[in-house]
């Protein structure tokens, strides 16, 4: 017997660019980043967000008047193709089969650009079109919300849900390039805006006590949309996602430690147990809030830590519950996550504002305690299990 061992390791660079007007045709980080694909006329299928679309009626047109002024580097093939906006599409296989159809009808290879505009979800299920067809071709993500500029755009990954999980199709591959336009922020909604930074509050949490500082000394000019803080935001959020998955040594998530997803074993959950109607932001801002409770209760932060935690998520609007919560089944959900980080559990938690700790067990009953403890605070006895954000906890924790 004879066993060969096989091994080769492979470089990946893409440039995170942040800019307003991306497709006046003067501007040039659209076409330079398809010049990093050689000097040539490269082949563009594009994809936008139908919430975009609607925001923003004229876009296919300015994508087609940036391609005739840059004529000599970029080819629109077909017309621009629309993908529903929201969660859904994540859920609805034909979506995948409509890109799978749209690469083979314009004859798109694997040096061809798919362009994807839109919010988290739409790049998530095109991202994953992408990364299958022709088994991967050049995807360039041009993410619309906050969620997706400050944390879903700048990753490895892309999904859709299938089997009633979140998630659970899809790959890592690492995009051809990402280019945030601040502009499409301004047709966001405010509940959309707010949710998105919760990512904000995740990754300054774990990694970086400084930022969480700055965050809450700008949480008001946040909560109102103050355009410099909420881009210095942003940027900040992307550049510390992208630290973590450049250096943390795990881009692809081959071991069982996940920090990028501190929260967001109970949001995903919450998230599955309402039907996407509490939206990723919403879920990470509750999971967040019941795992610094839970580190708190467990006595790796101080009280007036968590006071500052929680005073930052309410303050930015962002809620510290949902009723679903009362109805989540902690072991159910742990397990679940667990399988999904492969087969160890490692949970996140916190041992200060900036610093976590990863622990392979989490007591249930004193989980089910921290989420009392959140029902408890839980002032706004009108929530509704409907399109409505859920409302934030107001009132003294403690
Ligand atoms: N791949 C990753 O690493 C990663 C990381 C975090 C989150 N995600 C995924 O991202 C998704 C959430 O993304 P999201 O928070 O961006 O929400 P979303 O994609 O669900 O979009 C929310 C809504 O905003 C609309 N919209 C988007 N941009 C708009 C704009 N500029 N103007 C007006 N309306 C606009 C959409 O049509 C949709 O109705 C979840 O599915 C989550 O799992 C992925
Ligand atoms: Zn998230």
């Amino acid at each position: 017997m004879q066993t060969l061992e096989q091994q080769f390791s492979i470089h990946f660079s893409f440039p995170v660019i942040f800019d307003r007007d991306i497709f006046q045709p003067e501007n040039q980080q659209f076409a330079s980043v398809l010049l990093r694909g050689g000097q040539k006329c490269h082949r563009v299928l594009c994809f936008i967000d139908s919430g975009v679309l609607r925001a923003h009626p004229s876009l296919p047109q300015q994508i087609g008047h940036y391609a005739e002024a840059h004529s000599a580097l970029m080819q629109l093939c077909g017309p621009v193709e629309t993908i529903q906006g929201g969660e859904s599409c994540k859920n609805e296989p034909a979506v995948i089969d409509k890109i799978m159809r749209c690469v083979q009808k314009y004859h798109m290879c694997r040096h061809s650009f798919i362009l994807a505009i839109g919010g988290g979800a739409v790049l998530d299920a095109v991202g994953y079109g992408a990364a299958i067809a022709h088994r991967g071709l050049r995807l360039l993500r041009m993410p619309t919300t906050v969620l997706g500029q400050n944390d879903a755009g700048v990753g490895v990954k892309n999904g859709v849900n299938g089997l009633g999980r979140k998630n659970f199709i899809g790959t890592f591959a690492p995009p051809f390039a990402v280019i945030n336009d601040f502009g499409f922020l301004d047709s966001l909604s405010p509940r959309e805006l707010r949710a998105g930074m919760a990512e904000a509050v995740k990754v300054a949490l774990i990694k970086d006590r400084a930022f969480f500082s700055s965050l809450f000394e700008q949480r008001f000019d946040l909560a109102s949309f103050a355009r410099g803080p909420m881009e210095e935001m942003i940027y900040r959020c992307a550049a510390l996602h992208m630290q973590h998955i450049g250096t943390g040594g795990d881009p692809f998530e081959l071991g069982s430690a996940r920090p990028l997803d501190f929260g967001h074993w109970s949001a995903h959950t919450l998230e599955e147990m309402t039907s996407g109607l509490v939206h990723h932001g919403e879920a990470v801002a509750i999971g967040l809030a019941l795992d610094s409770l839970y580190s708190c209760y467990s006595g790796m932060i101080e009280e007036d830590e968590l006071r500052r935690i929680f005073t930052l998520i309410v303050d930015l609007g962002l809620p510290l519950y949902h009723p679903a919560l009362a109805e989540l089944d902690v072991e159910g959900a742990l397990d679940s996550f667990r399988e999904h980080l492969g087969g160890k559990m490692a949970i996140t938690l916190l041992t200060g504002i900036g610093s976590k700790k990863e622990v392979d067990r989490i007591d249930a009953v004193l989980m089910g305690r921290c989420i009392d403890e959140l029902m408890a605070q839980d002032s706004s006895k009108g929530m509704r299990d409907d399109q409505t954000a859920p409302h934030p906890v107001h009132g003294q924790i403690f």
